[in-house]
């Protein structure tokens, strides 16, 4: 993990902490709905009420549509199925109410002779608490001269027109007496308390019985009201359907406070999402973290070199900016080399493949093998040659760096490596000798790249691998040193540079190299493998063959200096 990358993090951490703490109020003040209806109101001589009822000055999705209180005048009213009734007392916790008919109020004789209707979908009276007074309007005068048998008499003046002669009546054996009665043409039935029932047919029994009101049990959704109230919510109503709807702090729903259907609680399920896919990334990105320096502290020798080299990436980039290399995904490289289908070559270091880049212009991918683990190669390979910019020295054109998936992507070398083309012994019909002139030319080319990376470059690269293998060439034979994975980069004044451990190839190596009594290793140590490899170029011969068994195969520059020593030429 870049030690970069850590502030990124924490300062990411602390916005989605800082925003789930303001989640909650934010949420709860987006619940207009709750905060609205969450306060009881009064209604003229009612105080503390709440759903189902509500007033023109409250959101009518604070009660039910049927419930509205007119506060206007001195006693509350409400309009049950067309007709007025002063609302006397109301008992939330009971979920009753009192109501008197308003046309009876203070007289027996309304402007209009109507039965009283309640709407038995959200009212029903309690039966024992009710009973029905029985008002005679417009009955036959001889009524009066019938004995007492608890009549009150009464004339009323209806439409405005006709005086009626009519009738109270306490007993109610009268009633089965239908004969008697029928001679009325109308007769209302008004409820009342049987607590205040007259005891007496007289008219101020009679207008304080009916005023006293009855009791009416309203069920107002009641039970959805008290999943609500259960779930911590407040019951209301959806204004647009008129259906019930339960107001909670964070969100308003059909019924408790967890279905979802209203588009608020739909908004409220998306932020929801995000949170946990937030808190899932966070989740991760901790646990990949986490894995990683595991990782790291079990590769605890590598650690150092791994981080130093993550920074020297980071460094070259921001140093080359456009011009650094590009950067591939692996899978980026894997569709490049169409999977890796068309082998160049393979080193200790993993397998070359042709490629092909999205322009067309073909491309030797370098693959480093895994188990190099540690990717310092790779590090030295492309911190080296991203400073260079020589004919000579092959071209960068891209890497990729993921964990264990390392690549290098070159300019294409058609020709392929010098090795090719110098041994006898693997010269085949394809691989034909290059003319002596050609074979100068490649040996001053080598020289110039070589001195271009000794002397050219701010800062010294010693390459420490040269050898025929190593050089590629173009399709006009121009040589490339190319392979920069054991390279070392140094100061300029360093003449002698320090060095943990051998590098090179037998046969290349310089004794310095991989033996300190030989004296301090250099730039030197390079030009001693340029001489062994321009020795091969000329013998066209390997100067070390490790495959070889034949006791009479010596160690070439042995060979030479032998030759020498008797004053021979060394090539006949
Ligand atoms: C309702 O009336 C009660 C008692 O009079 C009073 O305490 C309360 O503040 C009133 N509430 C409102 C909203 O006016
Ligand atoms: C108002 O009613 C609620 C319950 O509906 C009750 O808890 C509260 O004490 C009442 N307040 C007054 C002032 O009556
Ligand atoms: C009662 O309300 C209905 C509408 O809901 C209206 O048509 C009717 O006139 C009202 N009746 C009274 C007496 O206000
Ligand atoms: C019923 O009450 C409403 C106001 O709530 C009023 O406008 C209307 O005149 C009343 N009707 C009767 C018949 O009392
Ligand atoms: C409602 O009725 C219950 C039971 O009769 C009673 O205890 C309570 O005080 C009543 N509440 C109101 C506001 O009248
Ligand atoms: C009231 O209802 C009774 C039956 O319950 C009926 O005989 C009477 O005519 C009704 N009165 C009016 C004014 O509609
Ligand atoms: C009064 O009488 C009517 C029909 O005559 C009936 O529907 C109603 O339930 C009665 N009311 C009570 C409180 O008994
Ligand atoms: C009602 O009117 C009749 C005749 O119109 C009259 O005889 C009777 O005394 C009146 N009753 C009352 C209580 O005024
Ligand atoms: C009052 O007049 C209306 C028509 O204006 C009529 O329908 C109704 O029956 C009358 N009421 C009485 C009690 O006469
Ligand atoms: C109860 O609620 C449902 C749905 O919200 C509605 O269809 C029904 O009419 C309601 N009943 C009453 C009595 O308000
Ligand atoms: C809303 O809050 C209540 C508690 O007040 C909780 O029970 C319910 O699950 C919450 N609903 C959603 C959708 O988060």
């Amino acid at each position: 993990m870049h030690p970069h990358l850590f502030p990124t993090i924490t300062s990411f951490l602390i916005i989605v902490t800082v925003a789930l703490i303001h989640c909650p109020t934010s949420l709860r003040a987006d619940n207009e709905n709750y905060l609205t209806c969450e306060a009881p109101f009064n209604c003229s001589s009612l105080v503390n009420l709440s759903y189902p009822f509500w007033t023109s000055n409250r959101p009518n999705y604070c009660g039910h549509p049927s419930f509205q209180l007119d506060c206007s005048s001195k006693v509350p009213q409400i309009n049950i199925t067309t007709m007025n009734y002063s609302v006397l007392e109301i008992n939330n916790s009971l979920r009753t109410l009192r109501v008197a008919r308003t046309d009876y109020l203070g007289k027996i004789c309304p402007a209009a002779l109507v039965n009283t209707t309640i709407d038995n979908n959200l009212f029903s009276y309690i039966t024992s608490d009710d009973t029905n007074l029985t008002l005679y309007y417009d009955c036959p005068p001889h009524l009066a001269t019938l004995p007492n048998l608890g009549f009150y008499q009464f004339n009323c003046s209806i439409n405005s027109s006709t005086t009626f002669i009519s009738y109270y009546t306490l007993t109610s054996t009268f009633l089965a007496n239908g004969n008697l009665f029928g001679a009325c043409n109308y007769w209302v039935n008004v409820p009342v308390l049987q607590s205040a029932f007259p005891t007496t047919a007289t008219y101020d029994a009679v207008i304080a019985a009916i005023d006293s009101g009855f009791m009416l049990e309203w069920g107002a959704n009641n039970s959805q009201c008290d999943t609500c109230l259960k779930a911590g919510g407040l019951c209301g109503s959806d204004p647009t359907t008129s259906t019930f709807a339960c107001h909670c702090t964070n969100g308003t729903f059909a019924s408790g406070c967890s279905t979802e259907s209203t588009r608020s609680s739909r908004m409220r399920e998306i932020i929801a999402v995000t949170g946990i896919a937030v808190a899932v990334l966070v989740a991760v990105c901790i646990i990949i973290c986490y894995l990683r320096r595991e990782q790291l502290s079990k590769e605890f020798i590598f650690r150092k070199t791994t981080r130093k080299n993550d920074e020297n990436i980071k460094e070259f980039i921001s140093n080359y900016g456009s011009l650094a290399p590009k950067q591939y995904s692996y899978s980026e490289i894997k569709k490049m080399t169409n999977s890796f289908i068309d082998k160049l070559g393979q080193g200790g270091y993993g397998g070359v493949y042709k490629g092909k880049l999205p322009d067309g212009k073909l491309v030797a991918v370098k693959v480093l093998s895994e188990s190099k683990g540690n990717g310092e190669d790779f590090i030295n390979e492309v911190a080296s040659i991203s400073r260079t910019s020589h004919v000579n020295i092959v071209t960068l054109l891209g890497f990729c760096y993921e964990k264990n998936k390392q690549a290098l992507i070159y300019e294409f070398m058609p020709n392929g490596s010098l090795d090719k083309f110098i041994y006898h012994r693997e010269s085949s019909a394809t691989n034909c000798r290059l003319e002596w002139k050609t074979l100068y030319q490649i040996a001053v080319d080598i020289a110039r790249g070589l001195e271009y990376l000794h002397r050219g470059c701010s800062t010294r690269i010693l390459h420490f691998d040269i050898k025929p293998q190593n050089i590629l060439l173009d399709k006009d034979f121009v040589p490339k040193i190319s392979d920069f994975g054991l390279a070392k980069l140094c100061q300029r004044k360093d003449s002698i540079v320090s060095m943990l451990g051998m590098r090179g190839t037998v046969g290349y190596i310089a004794p310095e190299v991989f033996s300190r009594n030989f004296g301090g290793v250099s730039h030197k140590s390079d030009v001693y493998s340029y001489g062994m490899l321009v020795l091969e170029m000329v013998g066209g011969r390997k100067n070390f063959d490790v495959g070889m068994s034949n006791s009479s195969e010596t160690y070439f520059p042995d060979w030479i200096y032998k030759d020498l020593e008797q004053g021979m030429d060394g090539r006949t």
